[in-house]
């Protein structure tokens, strides 16, 4: 079955916006997996606008929790998931000034520089995602580089409309079909809302999705459990 990977960095968001202790992302966890998440997601980005060091190493302490850790491919977080070993990580790009992730890694581009974090988070037992945009030169990359794990940059489809939105989800669609021909695991995720979701979890190959502001937002108004066993629903069906 499809996993639902919740991404809780914008709990810590909503903290940090009045430097507060509340509300607390660790207090997510159990509600997430009761509601029917498999794993979760978070962020520990460069410049420390959500996630804080003392989050990840909470959650990274939770036994038996399947943490995603969301990551550039950056020295210091590098050395700090080969310290903590999440059960997993998937390197994104990541630029001071934007919003949230704006695009796919270019593995292509930077291959022996990944291919290293690559090896070392390997070596530190952590299952290693790139989040990619859906190219054959990055899924190619990806595995050539040793990544068993690729995430599909979903944003694009998620932002488009019309021709342009069913041109991302064929390239999605090809894409998967690409890397599960290679051997590869797919993930995908950004923007997926309840609306949108359901077709990407039709493409046969992905194997998990992580979505974090949605539901997030939706939590406000129906509460953080009803917001993720409404998402699961609508994967599973
Ligand atoms: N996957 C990756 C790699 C991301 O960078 C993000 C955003 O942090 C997500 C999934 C979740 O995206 P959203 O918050 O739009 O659901």
């Amino acid at each position: 079955m499809i996993n639902l990977g919740v991404n809780i960095d914008h709990i810590a968001t909503l903290r940090q916006a009045r430097g507060t202790t509340y509300p607390d992302p660790v207090d997510a966890v159990s509600i997430c997996l009761d509601a029917g998440a498999g794993s979760i997601t978070a962020h520990l980005r460069e410049d420390r606008r959500h996630i804080q060091d003392r989050d990840i190493e909470r959650l990274a302490a939770i036994p038996g929790l399947h943490l995603n850790m969301e990551m550039g491919a950056n020295e210091e977080i590098v050395a700090i998931c080969e310290r903590l070993r999440p059960a997993a990580c998937c390197l994104v790009p990541e630029k001071r000034e934007e919003l949230t992730t704006e695009g796919g890694l270019d593995v292509a581009a930077h291959r022996s520089r990944l291919a290293d974090v690559v090896a070392r988070l390997s070596a530190a037992g952590v299952r290693v995602s790139m989040f990619i945009d859906p190219l054959p030169a990055q899924i190619e990359a990806s595995k050539a580089i040793g990544a068993p794990v690729i995430e599909l940059h979903t944003g694009h489809y998620a932002n488009f409309q019309g021709a342009q939105q069913a041109a991302e989800l064929a390239a999605l669609q090809a894409g998967a079909r690409l890397a599960g021909e290679i051997g590869l695991m797919v993930h995908a995720g950004h923007g997926l809302t309840i609306e949108n979701c359901p077709v990407i979890c039709a493409i046969a190959e992905i194997e998990e999705l992580n979505i974090g502001h949605a539901i997030i937002a939706d939590a406000v108004f129906k509460g953080l459990h009803r917001a993720v066993a409404d998402f699961k629903a609508v994967m599973v069906r």
